[in-house]
């Protein structure tokens, strides 16, 4: 290699310019991704969780990954997740996002990738809202936001980019100031009615899609009685869910062995029954017609949330950054190149 690789450092700032108003173009990004894991065209291992004794709430998760097609690059996510920091007035998670080459394995960019994750969370999210109502034939036009965070609020501008349309729009939080915050952006962006629900209960018997976007480490829904309307649930925060609502309910889930894993609902029915019958298949499967949701039984989607899915998000920035002129490069980052010096 006569010239040295470059390493370039993309911001959050040209992230969201990259990513903002173009819900669509990213999801069309996902779901491709998605295809091409179905495929068996990516690698993606179980993710790292690093946790820490003195403070059980929070983790590090690692999300090495590789996908093939276009695509064509390796990486890793290293994602924080430090729920006091909302308190103190800083998102909760934050990461970084690494590309390699997939020909020298050499490490090509370093993207802040906050933004990339919510975006490609989201982006699943919404995909799964559309392909599984088209095909229960149900439109959901009442929806109900459960923990209202920054994910949340992602959910909703991907649900709207992707031509959802919502004639009422519930919030519920365990923070009343949250679900206030909450609703002031729901005013500023919607026409359709909005409600705070103090209860869960009536959140959830009044929505036909359901957004669960908490941090609840173990289940705090309960009762299968409050799905007795079939909704479709978006359970993107995983944990919130009874073993008896996964039990009766028709599960689609992103992978079948990531998400039947560390303790989430789905992990939690597993143990509770010994078997994984009760999962229907994936999403590839859905799009691929393989499965076909039902009406008549409330539908949950839980996306463990892939790597490949970020790095195929990444990979889209970094082209659009470099094909924009503003990739910044850090000089001589790679620096003892010459064998023999
Ligand atoms: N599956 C995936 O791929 C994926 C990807 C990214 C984030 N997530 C998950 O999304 C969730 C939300 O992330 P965020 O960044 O928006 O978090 P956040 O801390 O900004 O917001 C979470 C909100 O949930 C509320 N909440 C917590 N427990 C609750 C409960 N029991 N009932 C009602 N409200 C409750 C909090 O008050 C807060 O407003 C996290 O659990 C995160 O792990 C999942």
């Amino acid at each position: 290699m006569s010239q040295s690789p470059s390493f370039a450092v993309i911001s959050g700032a040209q992230v969201h310019r990259a990513v903002s108003g173009r819900e669509e173009q990213i999801t069309r990004i996902v779901e491709a991704a998605y295809r091409l894991h179905g495929e068996g065209r990516t690698v993606n291992p179980d993710s790292y969780f690093l946790r820490f004794p003195d403070r059980p709430s929070s983790r590090i998760i690692a999300l090495p990954a590789s996908v093939g097609g276009e695509v064509d690059v390796h990486g890793i996510k290293w994602i924080s997740s430090f729920p006091e920091n909302v308190a103190a007035g800083i998102p909760r998670a934050s990461a970084v996002l690494i590309l390699n080459d997939t020909a020298t394995g050499y490490p090509f960019a370093c993207l802040e990738s906050s933004i990339i994750s919510a975006a490609r969370t989201a982006a699943s999210a919404a995909l799964a809202a559309v392909e599984l109502s088209a095909r229960r034939g149900v439109r959901p036009t009442r929806v109900g936001f459960f923990g209202v965070g920054l994910i949340a609020r992602y959910l909703h501008t991907y649900l709207a980019g992707n031509g959802l349309e919502f004639e009422s729009l519930g919030v519920h939080d365990l923070s009343a100031e949250h679900a206030e915050g909450f609703k002031g952006y729901l005013e500023r962006t919607e026409r359709g009615q909005i409600t705070v629900h103090d209860k869960p209960e009536d959140l959830i018997r009044s929505s036909d899609l359901v957004v669960f976007a908490t941090v609840a480490g173990e289940p705090h829904v309960l009762d299968p009685a409050w799905f007795a309307h079939n909704p479709l649930v978006l359970h993107v925060s995983l944990r919130d869910l009874s073993p008896e609502i996964i039990l009766s309910s028709y599960n689609v889930v992103d992978d079948v062995e990531h998400c039947l894993k560390a303790n989430t609902s789905p992990h939690l029915a597993e143990q509770r029954v010994g078997h994984r019958d009760f999962v229907a298949g994936t999403l590839y499967d859905v799009l691929t017609d393989k499965i076909t949701p039902p009406a008549d039984q409330p539908v949950i989607f839980s996306p463990f949330g892939l790597g490949v899915l970020d790095l195929a998000v990444a990979r889209h920035v970094y082209d659009q950054v470099q094909a924009n002129g503003d990739l910044q490069t850090v000089p001589e980052f790679f620096h003892e190149m010459k064998r023999y010096g």
